[in-house]
């Protein structure tokens, strides 16, 4: 029986399987590398790292809904300057891809940070947060506005050669303008979708759960509307997108490239089970071999509508 192969890639980005580490549930690596062999997935993303270290919001950060979670974490890191020294040997060490995320408060900030990682050979790759709710400046601002959007693509790709990712808000009423926009200003990609704007009240308190009131919803409760932006893009835009939202397992995963995504991120999953990207590469694997499916590309995009 043949092996299919799980290589893609992501405009000039190889990854050895499109399954990704989603940003802000992973940290740096370090801490899920005890329970999970990372050497077996496609690539982590870091959490988002500012120029400055963050604190992130006050607690409660995270709540438990439905078929999901909501966190409203703020972006809390060690920014950029402690992330090369204490972070990177660390990563330096793994054998899979790295991919930096960054979000900032300006344009000047997302372009100072991508000059001060760009010379780091671990980092094989930017993905842009502008898509943050959670934060009082930069986040939804720019990641709801198509001008910022184009103009941090233009700006952070003057800043680096390496594959560059946006990484786009599902809180917009067409997900795929953005998407041309990216591409427009030189972008390699984009990855749909953050969390969408929630919120959860206690009761007996009738206070909300979340100290910052409103938090991002993430998990299976959003794998439907991210399916949708995906399939909006694919239909719309010709650019890699990398899925995100409530995948789970292989099933999940293999519906996400059905519907036009190359790659897909997990995120809330990796706290209730932080070897699933292992799982989920097996379980590809023997889908493509059931399903005859020789290289990944006869099934990204193979909806029929
Ligand atoms: C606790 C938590 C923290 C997150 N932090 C970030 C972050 O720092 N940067 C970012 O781009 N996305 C962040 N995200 C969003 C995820 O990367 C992902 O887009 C989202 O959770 C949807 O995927 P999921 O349903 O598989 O969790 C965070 C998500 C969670 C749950």
């Amino acid at each position: 029986m043949s092996y299919t192969d799980l290589s893609v890639n992501i405009g000039k980005l190889h990854l050895k399987n499109p399954v990704l580490l989603a940003s802000g549930t992973v940290g740096y690596g370090n801490e899920i590398s005890k329970f999970t062999d990372l050497s077996k997935i496609g690539g982590i993303v870091t959490k988002s790292l500012s120029l400055k270290p963050r604190k992130g919001n006050p607690p409660q950060r995270i709540v438990e809904t439905p078929s999901g979670m909501l966190n409203a974490i703020g972006l809390a890191n060690v920014g950029v300057e402690a992330f090369i020294k204490e972070k990177i040997p660390f990563l330096k060490e793994l054998n899979t891809t790295i991919i930096c995320n960054i979000a900032a408060s300006s344009i000047e900030e997302y372009v100072e940070c991508t000059k001060i990682l760009n010379p780091v050979d671990t980092i094989n790759a930017f993905e842009i947060n502008v898509s943050c709710p959670n934060v009082k400046e930069g986040g939804l601002i720019f990641g709801n506005d198509l001008n910022s959007v184009g103009r941090i693509t233009e700006m952070v790709r003057s800043a680096t050669n390496k594959p560059l990712i946006i990484k786009l808000s599902p809180n917009v009423s067409r997900i795929s303008e953005f998407a041309r926009i990216v591409k427009e200003e030189g972008g390699d990609a984009v990855s749909a979708i953050n969390t969408l704007v929630g919120t959860s009240f206690d009761i007996w308190t009738r206070k909300p759960k979340i100290k910052n009131v409103t938090g991002g919803l993430s998990g299976p409760a959003i794998k439907p509307v991210a399916l949708a932006k995906v399939l909006e893009i694919k239909r719309n835009v010709d650019i890699p997108i990398i899925g995100i939202g409530g995948i789970m397992n292989w099933m999940d995963t293999v519906e996400f490239m059905i519907a036009g995504a190359t790659a897909v991120q997990l995120g809330t999953v990796n706290f209730i089970n932080p070897n699933a990207g292992v799982e989920i590469v097996e379980g590809l694997h023997s889908y493509c071999e059931k399903q005859s499916i020789q290289k990944l590309s006869d099934l990204i995009g193979s909806f029929q509508l």
